[in-house]
């Protein structure tokens, strides 16, 4: 049995903030083997990418969730206590109560909510001149999540609200203020995530049956007792959080809609074309760079030693990169997509594996509201796309273009 080959340096953490996305690649490429071994936050850690690496790192039997996403994480981006640190039955409850909201009738309407958010906007960018579209659409995004989850929120209150999103999924992956942000913005909407249920569960708030604050607010866990109120809290924002942080993915689209124009007519009028496009811009651009786990039970695969409770992080990144799975993987081509067989160890922007495990609750919401912004970016309004600073730095986590696309010229369609 061999040991995994190792980067040998005394801790990478610094090397992880400068390198981001392409950290654990550079190391796999130079040590010529898709299992590599580094330290980080002074512990060794084994870093895998690849189909086969993704299929085994979704195998519930050799890894547990429980204390594997760093503190740091957990204060900001997930919360301390929500469905992705949980193991087994725990977790198959805790997770059923998010895909039970997942229905096809559900998911509609809020791409529907989504699309009215575009039909009122478009006209005031017409009005108003240019507009930052991540700013722009991380507030729609906002106001559509927060009525589809039937939690009130007032028109003052939308930035507010969008900011704290924005600050918690900004913050673990950084040092200093933005951080500390995070904390801050996390700390804040436990708060009032934490009142909404406790509203419900007395009857002063009346959500509608099947809303996701209603869903949580009344939901038991697999020995029968409510969620504590923090939990509850926390799931809450588990909805809402990633919903808003789609305004990245849209901000994508609109940028490979940007490079590549040819695909504007094909993305308008074909919906399979449409979600061939969607796809692509979720394999080929950087969001979740890593997702991490622990080892169970020591074993061995492939010659390597997985000791019990090594942490053990998938790149996500690079497996959607991997030359293997994805010829010319550097190329921006929805055509590959086409007759594409779905293979759930491939294509992990969102996780692998089915949703009964850890893989993202809100995969089929994210297609959807991406759907729903191809449709408005190339069928309901023209727009121009100034001089600006678009590139993308992948030593960011996570990513965006720095001008957040700005837009102007924009024209209602005919
Ligand atoms: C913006 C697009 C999104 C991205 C890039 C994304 C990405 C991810 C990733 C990488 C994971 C972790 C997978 C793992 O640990 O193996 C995850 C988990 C999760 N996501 Fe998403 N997500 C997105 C949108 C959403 C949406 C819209 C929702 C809900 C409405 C959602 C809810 C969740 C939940 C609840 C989990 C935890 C699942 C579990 O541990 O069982 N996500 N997501």
């Amino acid at each position: 049995m061999s040991t995994v080959p190792s980067d040998r340096s005394p801790d990478s953490t610094l090397a992880f903030l400068r390198e981001g996305y392409r950290f654990v690649g550079a190391r796999c490429d130079r040590l010529g083997s898709d299992v590599v071994q580094t330290r980080l936050l002074l512990e060794p850690t084994i870093c895998l990418r690849g189909r086969d690496a993704a299929e085994l790192f979704y195998d519930e039997e050799r890894f547990v969730r429980r204390g594997a996403m760093p503190m740091r994480g957990q204060r900001t981006l997930t919360g301390v206590g929500g469905v992705q640190g949980l193991d087994g039955a725990a977790h198959r409850a805790r997770k059923a109560m998010f895909m039970s909201l997942m229905t096809p009738d559900s998911i509609r309407e809020l791409g529907q909510l989504f699309a009215d958010e575009w039909r009122t906007r478009i006209p005031a960018w017409a009005e108003n001149g240019p507009v930052v579209l991540y700013d722009e659409v991380g507030r729609m995004l906002t106001r559509a999540v927060w009525a589809w989850a039937g939690a009130p929120l007032a028109e003052a209150d939308v930035r507010r609200r969008t900011a704290e999103m924005h600050a918690m999924i900004e913050g673990p992956a950084v040092l200093g203020p933005k951080h500390w942000r995070g904390l801050v913005g996390r700390r804040r909407a436990e708060r009032w995530a934490g009142e909404l249920v406790e509203r419900v569960r007395a009857g002063a708030l009346p959500a509608p049956e099947g809303s996701a604050l209603r869903v949580i607010a009344e939901h038991r866990d697999e020995r029968g007792a409510p969620l504590p109120r923090r939990i509850a809290a926390v799931e809450l924002l588990n909805v809402l959080r990633p919903t808003v942080a789609v305004d990245r993915y849209v901000v994508f689209l609109a940028l490979a809609l940007h490079d590549h124009p040819q695909w504007r007519d094909p993305v308008r009028a074909d919906d399979a074309t449409a979600e061939q496009f969607v796809q692509e811009v979720r394999r080929y651009y950087p969001f979740f760079p890593l997702a991490a786990a622990r080892v169970r039970r020591s074993f061995e695969w492939r010659g390597h030693a997985f000791p019990q409770g090594r942490r053990v992080l998938l790149d996500l990144y690079g497996t959607n990169h991997h030359p293997e799975i994805w010829p010319e993987p550097e190329r921006f081509r929805p055509e590959r997509f086409a007759g594409w067989r779905d293979d759930p160890f491939g294509l992990v922007p969102q996780g692998g594996g089915d949703h009964t495990g850890h893989r993202c609750a809100g995969e089929w919401i994210t297609i959807e509201l991406m759907k729903r912004a191809a449709a408005a970016l190339t069928g309901a309004m023209s727009y121009r796309v100034p001089p600006q600073d678009l590139a993308l730095d992948l030593g960011r986590m996570p990513a965006l273009p720095p001008s957040g696309l700005i837009v102007d010229g924009v024209r209602p369609a005919g």
